[in-house]
């Protein structure tokens, strides 16, 4: 006997799905536990691979191009995919991060840039949200939402500001919409990450030789998106408001300090 992720016959929307990173792994997932894909990105290009993907895997996935930074565009997402597919049963928001040239210091951080860190990480997810619930109730239909944060929202780190008070946000606002919705059959629970082997961040990584010495905590896209794929399905029927964080405990760590290995203790004797 097994106990399966089974999403057969529902429709999922993932936001932000390029292939390399915690959506493209998330519409994998999805596909494995039986579920129609709805891929949103803000280019054909980058939803391109995560069809094949998923496709190769024998799911279903459709893809839809807009740009989250769009405000006016956020506003016709959830009735073009009524409109197209009919029907809607969850949302995962994974599309977010630091933009390129974002990192710099509070003080001096053009309001545009703080502002358009929001847009990406926050505002779209009102947005989908609520466009989302509000299709929902009228329907008397469930929906389970997840929405991506970071442990960023946890503790502060310097040069990204703007991302971690939007990602707090994130939080927040999950633990609003849970209840307030509630009552609807409607639930919503975020995902906080820490680091993540994507594509985007080992980038980064090697770029600016940072985080030396943590690569041990960073966690695979595939454990974001399990966790992601259980609270969209009903085995986490009684889960709502909740932040999960995945980040193989990195958050736990003071000053990132780490128990040496089994193999690292080894070594040392050796070289004693
Ligand atoms: N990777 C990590 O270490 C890490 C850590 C904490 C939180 N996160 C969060 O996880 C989420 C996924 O990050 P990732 O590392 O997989 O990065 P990623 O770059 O692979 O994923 C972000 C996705 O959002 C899409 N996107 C960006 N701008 C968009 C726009 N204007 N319109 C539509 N789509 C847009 C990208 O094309 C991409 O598919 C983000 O919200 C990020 O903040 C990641």
């Amino acid at each position: 006997m097994t106990l399966a992720i089974d999403l057969t016959g529902r429709t999922i929307l993932v936001c932000g799905v390029a292939r390399g990173g915690i959506g493209g792994a998330t519409c994998r997932q999805l596909a494995k536990a039986g579920a129609t894909i709805i891929a949103l990105d803000k280019d054909e290009a980058l939803i391109a691979p995560t069809v094949e993907d998923v496709e190769a895997l024998g799911g279903t996935i459709h893809p839809m191009v807009v740009d989250l930074m769009d405000k006016a565009a956020c506003e016709t997402v959830i009735a073009k995919v009524f409109d197209r597919f009919g029907t809607l049963h969850g949302m995962a928001n994974v599309a977010g991060g630091t933009r390129e040239g974002e990192w710099m210091p509070l003080d001096e951080t053009p309001t545009d840039s703080f502002w358009q860190t929001f847009q990406l990480n926050l505002g779209y997810i009102f947005t989908l949200c609520r466009d989302a619930a509000k299709t929902w109730i009228a329907r008397e239909e469930r929906g389970a939402l997840v929405n991506v944060s970071s442990v960023s929202s946890l503790t502060s780190a310097p040069w990204h500001g703007p991302y971690g008070a939007a990602k707090s946000g994130i939080t927040a606002l999950t633990r609003t919409m849970a209840n307030e919705w509630h009552e609807f059959g409607i639930r919503a629970n975020s995902v906080l990450p820490g680091a993540v082997y994507t594509e985007r961040v080992m980038t980064r990584v090697a770029s600016e030789n940072v985080v030396q010495g943590s690569e041990q905590n960073f966690a695979m896209p595939e454990e974001l998106a399990n966790a992601i794929v259980f609270l969209l399905s009903d085995l986490a029927s009684g889960i709502s408001g909740q932040s999960l964080t995945v980040d193989r405990s990195l958050s736990t760590k003071f000053c990132a300090g780490a128990r040496k290995s089994r193999k690292q203790l080894e070594a040392e004797k050796q070289e004693a």
